[in-house]
C-alpha cells in the first residue's frame, strides 16, 4: 500500500486470500495477460488517470493490473453494492497500490460516496458497468468533462442509458460501447451469464433443477444463455418475451413461449434478464406457486418489483444467505434471491474468467484506443473498432490452440465479385 493512499474496503487482512484468487483467475485470462505484457513495454496509458466503476471481482482485478502495467493510474469503485469481493478489494489495495472504494453490502449512500471518490481521482478516462459514473460526472462534476478523453461501457443497460443521453444531446464525452463488441456480448452475455446465473441460483438454493419448470424472462443475449444452461440441467424451460422476433427464435430453439402471467402460475423458478423495469409485478406475484424462486440477472434491481412483494407479504425470513422467503397472506412462500440484484454476482462469483478475458481485453484495447484517438472523437456512443474485435477473437483462438482455415485467393476473389452465378 502507498503511504497516504485513500481507500475504503472491508478488511485489508483479506488480501492474501484475494491475491490467490486473482492469480487463479489470471490463468483463465490468456488474452488479457498477453496484451498486458505487450503494453507493459509500450506503456500507452503512461500517467493517465483512469477511474473504473466495475464489479470488484477477480477478473476486474486482472483488468486493473493490466491497465496499471500499461501506465495508467487506476482507481476503482463498485458498480453494484452487492457484487464486491472484499478479499479482491483488499489485495488490490494492499499488494498493488490500487485505491479501491467498495464494500460488499454497502448502502446506497456509501455506494454513491464511493463514486464521488472515483470522481475525485479526476479521471481522464472512465470505465463504467451500467453508466453510473458517467451519469454522475454529467450531473455533479461537469468540471471534469473538459479534460476527459472518454469512457468505455461494459453492459447493455449502460449502453442504453448512454445512447439516451446522446439522443438528448446530454452526452459530453465520447463513449466506446464495449458491450456491443461481438467478442463481448456473444460470449460474456450468453455463455458467461448462462453459466454464472445458474451457478448463483444453485449456490443460493441448492434445489435440483432437473424436472422443474424454469421460466426465463427476456430472450436477449443473457436470456438465451440462461435458457440453454437451464435446459441442460434438465429443467422444462419457458421463455417470455415482448419482441416477436426473439419470441419466435425462442420457440424454434425448442422452448415453450407464453405470456408471463401464464408462465408465472406454473414456474418453479423465474429469472429475469431484460434490462427493463417491473417485469415481474403484482399480478404475477399473485398467481405464483408456493415455493417459487425468483431471481434477476439484469443489471439493476428493478426487474422484480421487490417493493410490491414486500407490501404483499405478511412476513419475511432468511433461511439461507442469499434467500429471502416471503410468506404471503394466503400461505404461499415466494423466495427472492440476492434481494433482486444480479444473481450471478451477488449469489455466485460472476462470470467465469475465460469469458471476462475477452470482455476485458476489449476494455483494455478500447482504453488504449481512447488514449490515442479520444480527442478527435465525437461526443456520442461509438462501436468498438472492428480491428479490436478481430484481434481479440484471433488471440483467444490462439490461446485455445485452435487454428482455422484461410480463404484461397480464388475464394477471396469470388466472395467479393458478382459476375459468377449458376
Ligand atoms: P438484450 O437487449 O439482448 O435482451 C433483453 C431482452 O429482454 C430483449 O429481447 C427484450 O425484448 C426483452 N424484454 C424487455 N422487456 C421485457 C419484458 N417486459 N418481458 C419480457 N421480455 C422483455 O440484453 P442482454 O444483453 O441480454 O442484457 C439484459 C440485461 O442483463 C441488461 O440489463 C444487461 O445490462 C444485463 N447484463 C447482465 C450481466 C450479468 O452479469 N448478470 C451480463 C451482461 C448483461
Amino acid at each position: 500500500m502507498k503511504a497516504g493512499m485513500k481507500f475504503d474496503i472491508r478488511d485489508p487482512a483479506l488480501a492474501s486470500r484475494g491475491e490467490e484468487r486473482i492469480g487463479w483467475a489470471a490463468q483463465e485470462m490468456p488474452v488479457l495477460q498477453q496484451l498486458s505484457e505487450r503494453f507493459s513495454k509500450q506503456r500507452p496509458l503512461e500517467g493517465l488517470r483512469l477511474s473504473g466503476c466495475l464489479h470488484i471481482t477477480t477478473e476486474t482485478a486482472n483488468l486493473a493490473l493490466a491497465l496499471q502495467a500499461a501506465g495508467a493510474e487506476v482507481v476503482l469503485c463498485a458498480s453494484n453494492p452487492l457484487s464486491t469481493q472484499d478479499d479482491v478489494a483488499a489485495a488490490l489495495v494492499e499488494n498493488h497500490a490500487i485505491p479501491v472504494f467498495a464494500i460488499r453490502g454497502e448502502s446506497t449512500d456509501v455506494y454513491y460516496q464511493h463514486i464521488v471518490a472515483a470522481m475525485d481521482h479526476q479521471p481522464v478516462i472512465t470505465m463504467d458497468d451500467g453508466a453510473d459514473l458517467v451519469s454522475e460526472i454529467h450531473k455533479s462534476r461537469v468540471d471534469l468533462i473538459e479534460q476527459m478523453l472518454g469512457s468505455t461501457e461494459e453492459t447493455t443497460t449502460g449502453v442504453i442509458r448512454l445512447r439516451a443521453m446522446a439522443r438528448e444531446g446530454a452526452l459530453k464525452i465520447p463513449v466506446i460501447a464495449v458491450n456491443d463488441a461481438m467478442t463481448k456480448h456473444l460470449f460474456d452475455n450468453r455463455y458467461g451469464t448462462g453459466q454464472s446465473a445458474l451457478d448463483g441460483v444453485i449456490r443460493a438454493t441448492n434445489i435440483l433443477l432437473a424436472g422443474k419448470t424454469f421460466c426465463v424472462v427476456g430472450y436477449g443475449w443473457c436470456g438465451r444463455g440462461i435458457a440453454l444452461r437451464a435446459s441442460g440441467h434438465g429443467a422444462h424451460v419457458i421463455v417470455t418475451e415482448v419482441d416477436p422476433l426473439r419470441a419466435l427464435e425462442a420457440s424454434m430453439d425448442g422452448y415453450r413461449v407464453m405470456p408471463l402471467l401464464e408462465a408465472a402460475a406454473q414456474a418453479d423458478f423465474i429469472i429475469t434478464a431484460t434490462g427493463d423495469k417491473h417485469v415481474i409485478d403484482t399480478q404475477h406475484l399473485e398467481v405464483m406457486k408456493d415455493g417459487c424462486v425468483l431471481a434477476n440477472s439484469g443489471h439493476f434491481n428493478i426487474e422484480i418489483n421487490v417493493g410490491a412483494l414486500e407490501a404483499m407479504a405478511d412476513a419475511r425470513h432468511r433461511p439461507r444467505p442469499s434467500v429471502d422467503e416471503y410468506r404471503m397472506a394466503d400461505g404461499r412462500r415466494l423466495r427472492l434471491l440476492a434481494e433482486g440484484r444480479l444473481v450471478n454476482l451477488a449469489a455466485a462469483e460472476g462470470h467465469p474468467s475465460a469469458v471476462m478475458d475477452m470482455s476485458f481485453a476489449n476494455q483494455l484495447l478500447s482504453a488504449v484506443y481512447l488514449a490515442e484517438n479520444g480527442r478527435g472523437l465525437e461526443n456520442r456512443v461509438h462501436r468498438v473498432p472492428g480491428e479490436i474485435d478481430a484481434e481479440v477473437a484471433a488471440l483467444k483462438l490462439a490461446a485455445m490452440s485452435i487454428s482455422i482455415d484461410e480463404l484461397t485467393p480464388e475464394q477471396r476473389r469470388y466472395l467479393s465479385s458478382w459476375e459468377e452465378g449458376t
